[in-house]
């Protein structure tokens, strides 16, 4: 599969470029990140985004902080301040925390953290290979432009493509900010799997068709339950593949598990600037003086997952025990 990374560092010259992900697929403009805090401005403006990525991207913030002589805890705040959903990006700030003032130390850990996402990215994608077939459905963006590796979700719809298991996929647009139809189309055209796109309001029209065998997304944060939260748009389509008894796939690496929250009431929700509901790519579309509402994310119960794909197999309910034995906690 042809893939497109979302970053490259260039440690001669002490940047890291990001591929703006704002502008794709029209434009690939690749933008020069030089400090911790322009990299902190760069996921608050979802140059970058998708929670892995959005993780390694704050482990290289923090490489740059010692390149640019910034101050670690200073970078480390402003770098936890980016954007408060994904726990990939605190579990990053996390780790590097041990290297703070070591420039050596920084550099290697956040190439380690790197590795490691394509690591379990491939775990994932082929045990989520497994359980996909015929025509499947998914949202947002989860492939590696969301995460530098190969992808979670759109890794294993890819991989089950290969492997002749999955023949066609609906893609949905993904309001407000399209990440279906901007990214996700532009990385199944790339990888050469068949796919359509759709506004997300069609999904159920298609269920109650026979024309989607399995629904497939990312993870931004879950809880030990197996409550998650991922873009806006995830709990509709849990709720109405639920209904019409079509299985329902979250794939994850495990360090997307916050081993702190015993369910999802407790992940925070962010909220973007309503501009991005009244706009579609800077083109006004609702008349001037209209409120609205941008929740980033929603939250989905555990109830509706039929099973988390994970690095280390495909767990199924109950989630609590699997989760916490795939992660060696008591
Ligand atoms: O707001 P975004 O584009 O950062 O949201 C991305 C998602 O919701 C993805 O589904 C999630 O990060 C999983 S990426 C493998």
């Amino acid at each position: 599969m042809e893939r497109v990374l979302p970053f490259r560092f260039d440690e001669k010259e002490g940047v890291f470029w990001l591929l703006d992900q704002r502008k794709l697929p029209l434009e690939e403009v690749w933008v020069p990140v030089r400090t911790a805090r322009e990299m902190a401005e760069a996921i608050r403006a979802m140059v970058v985004r998708g929670a892995p990525a959005i993780g390694v991207s704050a482990a290289y913030g923090m490489v740059l902080a010692h390149l640019s002589g910034e101050d670690p805890e200073e970078s480390d705040r402003l770098l936890r301040q980016s954007r408060p959903t994904a726990v990939n990006l605190f579990h990053a700030l996390d780790r590097m925390r041990a290297h703070w003032g070591d420039l050596e130390g920084s550099l290697e850990e956040a190439w380690a953290l790197w590795r490691e996402v394509e690591a379990t990215e491939r775990a994932i994608s082929l045990h989520g290979a497994k359980v996909l077939r015929g025509q499947v459905l998914t949202h947002c963006n989860t492939g590696p432009l969301a995460t530098g590796g190969y992808g979670t979700a759109l890794g294993a719809i890819v991989e089950a493509h290969r492997q002749g298991r999955v023949a066609h996929v609906w893609v949905d647009e993904t309001r407000p900010y399209l990440q279906g139809a901007r990214l996700t189309a532009y990385e199944l055209k790339k990888a050469g799997v068949p796919a359509t796109l759709i506004t997300d309001n069609m999904a159920g029209f298609l269920m109650a068709q026979g024309r989607v065998d399995a629904v497939i997304v990312g993870v931004d944060r879950m809880a030990l339950n197996g409550d998650f939260a991922n873009k806006i748009g995830t709990y509709t389509l849990a709720v109405l593949a639920h209904h019409h008894g079509i299985p329902f796939y979250a794939a994850l690496p495990l360090s997307s598990v916050d081993p702190s929250l015993e369910s999802g009431r407790g992940i925070p929700i962010e909220e973007r600037s309503p501009e991005e509901v009244l706009e579609l790519r800077g083109v006004r579309i609702a008349p001037m003086g209209v409120a609205a509402y941008h929740p980033a994310f929603d939250l989905t119960p555990h109830r509706y997952l039929t099973g988390i794909i994970t690095e280390k197999g495909v767990l199924y309910p109950p989630f609590a025990e699997a989760l916490r034995d795939a992660l060696g906690i008591a």
